[in-house]
């Protein structure tokens, strides 16, 4: 792993004092899952929005330009807070994001509630640039940080029955006007079979931009699964549950005709009711939209490590 210091990056004084950090670890211990939501008690208070996260590059990054953080934090699919692009901008600080508890459930041997500051270890962030390909055929490129998602599910253990892990957004009316509306059915759920979730590009990200997420984003903690179609990497996550059969996803259930589980992102498969050849890149700079047009790849251009993952699937049939 190269490490490239970023302007932004802390300085030793600006750092967690070293017991508090030491503290918490040992109170963690081996994971010490049961006392997670306890033991984070310190850190009841949302993280400053622009306080620096401190992140290890990864090999995973590609070196397209990044899109511009303005866009990447104000054109947003979060439906719990409207069906605009630019509701979640508008309306998604009304989401308290500390404390913040996941619970973990089903076919792992150390299951509970966990607080977010007890999964999410500092020293396993890693920056990673990837394309978000979202259904709708438009794209965007976002510095994200995270930790691969295989690190956090390990630690539960899951037994041989897990074979997928469905994922649950938080369900809030009073902090989420969007879900007032039976727009989908809430909370908003996603599932991966396990192959794909302990995959190592799949990332649970805390941050983008070298800062903490903003809420519109999915905040405290949102993932990211860059080969398949946006909607899988569900935001804002309360629930992990390991299953032996195949979860629904919201999107699958709302429109079986036009989203299945897989997703994975397929040039060739078109939506019902639009292409998917070519995607729109969201600040791709120009007037026309002839000149910020790009050919969709397959698997979002990650095919050379996933597509092992479907071989001899019918991915007409599986999309
Ligand atoms: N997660 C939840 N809980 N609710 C949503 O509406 N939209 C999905 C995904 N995760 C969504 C969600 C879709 S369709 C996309 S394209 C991405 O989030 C958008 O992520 P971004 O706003 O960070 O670009």
């Amino acid at each position: 792993m190269i490490r490239v210091s970023k302007p932004w990056e802390l300085s030793e004084n600006q750092c967690t004092p070293e017991k508090l950090y030491l503290d918490r670890r040992q109170i963690i211990g081996s994971l010490g899952l049961s006392c997670g939501l306890v033991a984070s008690g310190a850190i009841a208070k949302p993280p400053a929005p622009d306080l620096p996260l401190v992140a290890k590059t990864s090999k995973w990054s590609i070196s397209d330009p990044a899109t511009p953080e303005k866009l990447a934090t104000s054109y947003n699919n979060f439906y719990e807070f409207g069906t605009d692009k630019s509701d979640p901008a508008k309306y998604a600080h009304a989401l308290i994001t500390r404390p913040w508890a996941i619970t973990v459930e089903g076919e792992a041997d150390k299951t509970g509630t966990f607080s977010v500051d007890d999964l999410i270890r500092p020293d396993e962030l890693e920056e990673r640039i990837y394309r978000l390909r979202c259904v709708e055929a438009w794209s965007m490129v976002i510095p994200w940080i995270g930790v691969p998602l295989r690190k956090i599910l390990a630690r539960f253990e899951p037994n041989s029955k897990a074979r997928y892990v469905q994922f649950e957004t938080r369900f809030e009316p009073e902090q989420m006007r969007g879900t007032r509306w039976p727009v989908l059915d809430w909370p908003y759920v996603e599932g991966l079979r396990m192959d794909e979730a302990m995959h190592d590009l799949t990332l649970m990200a805390v941050g983008m931009y070298g800062r903490h997420l903003p809420n519109q984003n999915g905040a405290p903690l949102r993932l990211i699964v860059p080969w398949k179609y946006g909607f899988k990497s569900i935001k804002s996550i309360v629930k992990i549950r390991f299953t032996a059969n195949e979860p629904t996803n919201s999107w699958k259930k709302s429109a079986p005709r036009e989203y299945g589980f897989y997703s994975n992102v397929n040039p060739k498969v078109d939506h019902p009711r639009w292409s998917q050849a070519t995607e729109r890149v969201i600040g791709g700079g120009s007037f026309s939209s002839l000149f910020n047009r790009r050919d969709t790849e397959m698997f979002n251009g990650y095919g050379e490590a996933v597509a092992q993952m479907y071989a001899g699937m019918n991915l007409k049939k599986n999309f």
